[in-house]
């Protein structure tokens, strides 16, 4: 297994930064990287950070993972997460686990997102804690 930990992230979080700062925070994409590579030196770790709109591209991304043997994967996979069995079926497939990130948290939102296809397969959920979250996620995967 190697120390590497692969962050996915999904549609629209590109936009992190100018996409509804009120739920989302005004933190970057790139804002985020940094301090997950601060934190992951802390750690010993190492950060592999990824987004895509493509739901397909982060299936590859899953496998991807597992062929690279990952630490851990971070996946907040936006609104795929409320209807994508594909990569429920990917994070099941693979042997690495995966902890779902939200910066919000979907389930105090509108009922299409209380149903979350990526945590039926994750080992752990870090929700509602904005951009904190992702060093929160990091934090377990170090202790898995
Ligand atoms: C999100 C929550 C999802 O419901 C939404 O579709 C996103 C972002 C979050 O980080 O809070 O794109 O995953």
């Amino acid at each position: 297994m190697s120390d590497t930990v692969f962050v996915l992230n999904g549609p629209n979080l590109n936009l992190l930064g100018i996409r509804q700062p009120e739920i989302y925070g005004h933190d970057t994409l790139d804002d985020i990287a940094g301090r997950l590579e601060d934190r992951a030196r802390e750690l010993g770790l190492e950060i592999d950070m990824r987004q895509s709109n493509h739901e397909g591209h982060l299936v590859d991304w899953l496998h991807e993972a597992h062929f690279a043997g990952a630490k851990a994967v971070l996946l907040n996979a936006g609104a795929y997460t409320h209807t994508s069995i594909a990569l429920l079926d990917a994070i099941k497939s693979i042997t690495v686990p995966v902890i779902e990130v939200h910066l919000s948290d979907p389930e105090t939102r509108e009922p299409f997102r209380h149903l979350s296809y990526v945590e039926m397969g994750a080992v752990a959920t870090v929700k509602g804690m904005g951009a904190r979250g992702y060093v929160v996620a990091l934090e377990k995967a170090a202790a898995l």
